[in-house]
């Protein structure tokens, strides 16, 4: 189970958007409204932008969770055939919206953003669903930043409301949440106790700044946990992209705060509600996605905060480093090693353009 932002106005090919109208199952060439100009392997169709669209050329395409139970048609918003997988990306505007006569980018500026579709050469988007690369970001580094960065942000910030001091406890803290959340905890001067199922990932989120590492596939790490807090007293706040609130009621302080992010064990826990009584604990659940559509005015708020960090030079890209890839023909084995958890950070697959070289 996974949850993750579609549901909006995040573009017309949004995964919730495309599962909307059935007249459309008809006519699958609606759907996509693929330009017929003879496609072949070197020349793929392009998509017609809608009115209010843009069109992007594709420089690199970063993997989620999601699209793999999308693919496996275990997704909550599963678009109808014929759709294209993908949904993070970053790449360089081709046209404006033929609707908008003040578009906020122009033809030829950088941007990453999120879209259905994203795991091509090719994708239309709408303007909300776009930013600017940041100053001095690769387009690989911002492929990964549209789901992941503002999920973490909106959970410890707007969620939690983490203060200088606090003891944070971040799970899976070198997936792609996980990292973005151990960077906006160290900005706002939280201590940092990650947590991660290997050595590898424990290092990695040491690199981006955890205090404290804690194997969580060690017996009792609840208790590790609590011995890293002054007198033992456990956590302030909890992040939790996994689904271990049970575990971790066991190392939250008085007045503790969990923040529930995802389910990536695949667990919907059931929860020890005497245990939230007793130490006085705030349950949150972040939707990021939603706040599109039910907290528009938030969503400046937390890209305005991430991008003073980027400019800080407190969040950096999060791109896995231990071998790279390039070329959509290897985005299914990507996807492969995400899957089986032989990664870390964002999974980010480059796409070289058309008379461009692969390296
Ligand atoms: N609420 C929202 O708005 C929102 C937005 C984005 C994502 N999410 C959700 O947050 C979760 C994490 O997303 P992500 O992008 O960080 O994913 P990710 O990069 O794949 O990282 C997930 C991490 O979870 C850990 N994990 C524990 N048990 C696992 C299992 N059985 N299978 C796979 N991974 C497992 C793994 O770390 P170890 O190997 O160290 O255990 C893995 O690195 C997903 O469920 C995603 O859908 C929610």
């Amino acid at each position: 189970m996974a949850l993750h932002p579609p549901p909006t106005p995040l573009s017309s090919t949004s995964p919730s958007s495309l599962t909307s109208p059935p007249q459309n199952a008809r006519h699958p060439s609606k759907i996509l409204r693929l330009r017929p100009r003879r496609p072949n392997r070197h020349h793929p169709p392009s998509p017609i932008p809608q009115p209010d669209q843009y069109l992007i050329a594709i420089h690199a395409t970063a993997t989620n969770f999601f699209d793999l139970l999308q693919i496996r048609g275990k997704y909550q918003h599963q678009p109808p055939l014929p759709w294209i997988s993908g949904f993070e990306f970053s790449g360089v505007i081709l046209s404006t919206p033929s609707s908008n006569l003040n578009p906020r980018f122009k033809k030829g500026d950088k941007v990453f953003g999120a879209s259905q579709g994203g795991y091509a050469t090719q994708v239309c988007a709408r303007e909300e669903a776009l930013r600017h690369v940041p100053k001095g970001w690769s387009f690989v580094d911002a492929a990964g930043l549209m789901v992941t960065a503002p999920t973490s942000y909106a959970a410890l910030v707007t969620r939690a409301g983490m203060k200088k001091g606090d003891y944070v406890l971040i799970h899976a803290a070198a997936g792609g949440v996980g990292l973005a959340a151990v960077q906006v905890a160290k900005a706002f001067g939280a201590i940092v106790i990650a947590t991660a199922g290997s050595k590898r990932k424990l290092e990695v989120a040491k690199g981006y700044g955890a205090d404290y590492c804690v194997d969580y596939n060690t017996p009792k790490w609840e208790e590790e946990v609590k011995k890293l807090t002054p007198k033992g007293r456990g956590v302030d706040i909890v992040f939790d992209p996994v689904g271990m609130v049970n575990t971790s009621l066991k190392c939250t302080a008085w007045n503790g705060r969990i923040v529930v992010v995802g389910f990536a064990a695949g667990n919907i826990e059931k929860v020890a509600m005497n245990r939230v009584l007793l130490k006085n604990v705030s349950l949150v659940g972040l939707h990021w996605g939603m706040y599109a559509r039910e907290e528009v005015e938030s969503v400046g708020v937390v890209w305005k905060g991430l991008f003073d960090l980027m400019e800080q030079g407190k969040f950096r890209g999060t791109v896995y480093g231990d071998r790279q890839f390039s070329g959509l023909e290897n985005v299914g084995e990507a996807l492969g090693m995400l899957g089986r958890r032989e990664t870390w950070g964002k999974v980010v697959v480059a796409v070289p353009q058309e008379g461009g070289s692969k390296l």
